[in-house]
C-alpha cells in the first residue's frame, strides 16, 4: 500500500513537472522553430518587420535579445552597443567611448549611455537595406505587444553582469515586464508561451531564486564551454535550467550531448542556422537543420530563416 502511494505521488509529481516546467518542445516531442532576432535573414534583426515576417513564416517563438537603456528600459538589440545596427555615429558623433579590443582601440556607443528617447531617434534599418530606413529599435514592451497572441516569446538576458555593474537588475526588470503583461507563469497565456535564455548561469539561478517558474534555457558558448559539455555538466545545468542551448558545433564533436541532456530531462535548442552560412556538408539550411533535429535528435533550433525550417 505504502509502495503504491509512493509510486502514485511520484507519477503526479512527474506529470506536474512536465506540464508546468518542461519546455513545450520536449514534452510534446515535436521540433520547435525559434526565429533568431526575428526573421533576420529578410529584415533588420530585432525590428518589428523581422518579428512580423517570423510569425508569417510560422515561427513557434520569436527571440528578443535584451539590453537596458540609460533610463532603465529593456530594449531589443543583440549588441551592448549601437553602432553596428544603427546610425548612432552620425546622430551622436561625440557620444562614444573608446575601448581596447584585441589590442586595437575602437569607438563604441553603449546602449546604456543613451535614454530611450535618444535611441528612438536612431535609424535601425538602413544598415541592412535602404528600404528599411526609419526602422526603430523596439522596446521589449513593443515586442510583446506585437507578438502576444500570435507566437511565443523567447527573451535572452544579455550581459546581465555588465548591467549589474551599472546598477541595473536585468532579472528584476524582465520579471516585472512579464508580470505586467500576464506572462510570468507557465501556461499563463497558451498562445504566448515564454522561455527565458541566457549565457549567464548566475542570471538563470537568480531567476529561479526570484521565484520564476518559466522554462529556462542555458546557452553554452563554444568559446567558453567550461565543464558543461559532459554528463556531469548536464546534471549541474539541471539544477537551474530546463534546457540547454549549445552552438550546433558542439554536436559535431560530441553528438552524445543530446543523450546526456535528455537523460536529465533537459531539452536541446541549437543556434544558429543561417542560409548565408551553411556548412558545406549540406545542400541548404533546411538539410542542415534536418540533420541536427532529426538525425542527432535536438529538440529546437534558432534560425534566421524560419521559412526554411524542415516541415
Ligand atoms: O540565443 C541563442 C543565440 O541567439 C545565441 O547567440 O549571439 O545570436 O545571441 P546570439
Ligand atoms: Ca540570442
Amino acid at each position: 500500500m505504502l509502495r503504491f502511494f509512493a509510486f502514485t505521488c511520484g507519477m503526479l509529481l512527474f506529470i506536474g513537472w512536465f506540464g508546468a516546467v518542461a519546455p513545450a518542445q520536449y514534452a510534446k516531442n515535436r521540433k520547435t522553430l525559434i526565429a533568431h532576432r526575428g526573421a533576420s535573414a529578410y529584415a533588420p534583426e530585432h525590428s518589428i518587420e523581422a518579428y512580423r515576417l517570423a510569425i508569417e513564416q510560422g515561427a513557434d517563438f520569436v527571440e528578443q535579445d535584451l539590453q537596458i537603456t540609460k533610463d532603465g528600459v529593456l530594449v531589443c538589440l543583440h549588441d551592448t552597443t549601437l553602432e553596428r545596427t544603427t546610425n548612432v555615429a552620425e546622430v551622436f558623433p561625440d557620444r562614444f567611448k573608446t575601448v581596447e579590443i584585441k589590442g586595437e582601440s575602437k569607438k563604441v556607443w553603449n546602449v546604456a549611455d543613451f535614454t530611450l528617447a535618444e535611441i528612438k531617434q536612431l535609424d535601425a534599418g538602413s544598415w541592412f537595406d535602404k528600404k528599411f530606413a526609419g526602422t526603430k529599435v523596439p522596446t521589449f514592451q513593443e515586442a510583446i505587444d506585437f507578438v502576444k497572441g500570435k507566437a511565443g516569446i523567447y527573451p535572452e538576458t544579455k550581459e546581465p553582469e555588465f548591467y549589474g555593474r551599472l546598477g541595473f537588475d536585468m532579472v528584476k526588470l524582465l520579471m516585472a515586464e512579464l508580470k505586467k503583461n500576464g506572462l510570468d507563469r507557465p501556461g499563463a497565456n497558451p498562445k504566448t508561451p515564454v522561455i527565458i535564455q541566457s549565457f549567464s548561469a548566475p542570471s538563470l539561478r537568480a531567476l529561479r531564486r526570484a521565484g520564476c517558474r518559466l522554462p529556462l534555457v542555458f546557452l553554452i558558448d563554444p568559446e567558453a564551454p567550461g565543464d558543461w559539455i559532459s554528463p556531469k555538466g548536464m546534471k549541474e545545468a539541471r539544477k537551474f535550467a530546463d534546457g540547454i542551448g549549445p552552438s550546433k558545433k558542439f554536436l559535431d564533436v560530441t553528438p552524445d550531448l543530446v543523450k546526456w541532456a535528455h537523460a536529465e530531462k533537459l531539452s536541446v535548442t541549437l543556434y544558429t542556422f543561417r542560409s548565408r552560412s551553411v556548412d558545406r556538408r549540406f545542400a541548404d539550411v533546411t538539410a542542415e537543420m534536418r540533420h541536427y533535429l532529426l538525425e542527432l535528435g535536438a529538440d529546437a533550433a534558432f534560425t534566421d530563416n524560419p521559412d526554411k525550417f524542415p516541415k
